[in-house]
């Protein structure tokens, strides 16, 4: 059991996504434990399809956070700027469980609801680090960390399996969500695009860069300096991968396979960032076995994916057939749930 942050530095390339279908498949599978999902993002798209999709997701959002006091991350962090270095432990009243509000969500997922307030908070938690204790800066990026100890406390659990969906930029927040995580899942898409962003994360986080003299992140040389964790790489998943017809598959493989080999390059040079498992397996030799160990793919599911994104259903329990969303009505075919289920339930059994 750990904290998982789902991050990647490139937009779009199915964090949420992926954080909804990654948590509910999770908790579907290990229904006797309470899983939790922090959406960090300002967006709340997780939060959204969590909460039942584009239009019940959506209302609900607008309730929670449109209640005083609120009871989503917004709240959580206000009352954090309020007394930032001194935790009130009041994090579990910010927590909810998801069942009552979308009944296709098991109820044993537990949510830290998103809040677009997080982005006019910004320069308020970004004041908390400096001025302050010599120590400040350490003390504002245990903040989600202070959050699930509330939480796992009020649940009387020592561990507990987090899911932290992030923004894309290296904002104060994916810095709050890094510094709290364990393990990191890294979507990326077949693109040129994805290749850089493999790069910039390393930069970013563990302060790799390949040009000598390139300035470092305020992120890396503050956790170096407070000797913080940092999350270990434990997946990188290419996501949205299409199989329409022989000739878009044999791009998409090259593409993928491109970006395999920068993968298998930042290992063969930075190993110790990576977590080894399941546990006690001992480390990849070739380039093979490491794709086995840190390479998932997730095709895309078309229809199927946006129905079940559109109507907060996971994909592993989303029927076939006829669904109405928002007024109209969209068919799910099996093969595009065929796609897709066997590719999270495999990606999901590798989550420990
Ligand atoms: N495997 C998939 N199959 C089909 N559609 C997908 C898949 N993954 C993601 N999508 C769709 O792709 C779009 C982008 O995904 P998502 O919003 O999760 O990306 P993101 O990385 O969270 O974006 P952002 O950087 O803006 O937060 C969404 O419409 C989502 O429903
Ligand atoms: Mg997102």
């Amino acid at each position: 059991m750990a904290v998982y942050a789902l991050w990647n530095n490139k937009g779009g390339v199915g964090k949420s996504y992926l954080t909804f279908q990654v948590a509910c498949e999770y908790a579907l599978s290990h229904r006797n434990e309470k899983v939790l999902v922090i959406d960090l993002c300002p967006q709340a798209n997780a939060s959204s399809m969590l909460l039942g999709g584009i239009i019940n997701g959506e209302k609900h959002l607008e309730e929670i956070s449109g209640k005083s006091p609120k009871r989503t991350i917004a709240g959580y962090i206000e009352e954090r700027i309020v007394s930032p270095y001194l935790s009130p432990k009041k994090g579990a009243s910010f927590v909810l469980q998801v069942h009552p509000f979308n009944k296709y969500v098991p109820d044993n997922l537990y949510l830290v609801v998103g809040d677009e307030a997080l982005e006019v908070q910004t320069s308020r938690v970004a004041k908390a680090t400096n001025p302050g204790p010599t120590d400040a800066w350490r003390l504002v990026h245990g903040w989600i960390s202070d959050l699930i100890s509330d939480i796992r406390e009020s649940w009387n659990v020592k561990n507990c399996t987090v899911f932290i969906d992030c923004n894309p930029s290296f904002s104060i927040y994916t810095e709050l969500a890094m510094s709290a995580s364990d393990r990191l899942i890294i979507p990326f898409s077949a693109d040129g695009s994805s290749k850089r962003a493999v790069r910039a994360v390393l930069s970013l986080l563990y302060g790799v860069n390949r040009i000598k003299g390139t300035e470092q992140s305020e992120f890396f040389l503050n956790s170096t300096k407070f000797r913080m964790a940092l999350p270990k790489i434990y997946a990188y998943v290419g996501n949205r991968l299409t199989q329409m017809n022989l000739g878009a598959a044999s791009a998409f493989k090259t593409v993928v396979n491109e970006i395999g080999k920068e993968i298998w390059a930042v290992w063969q040079k930075n190993p110790n960032h990576f977590a080894i498992h399941p546990g006690g397996t001992p480390p990849p030799r070739t380039a093979v076995e490491f794709r086995k160990m840190f390479q998932a793919e997730i095709n895309d599911a078309n229809t199927a994916s946006v129905v079940s994104g559109g109507l907060g259903i996971p994909i592993s329990i989303l029927p076939a057939g006829r669904h109405a969303l928002a007024g109209r009505y969209s068919t799910v075919n099996q093969t595009q749930l065929n796609k897709q289920k066997p590719n999270l339930k495999k990606f999901v059994a590798t989550i420990e």
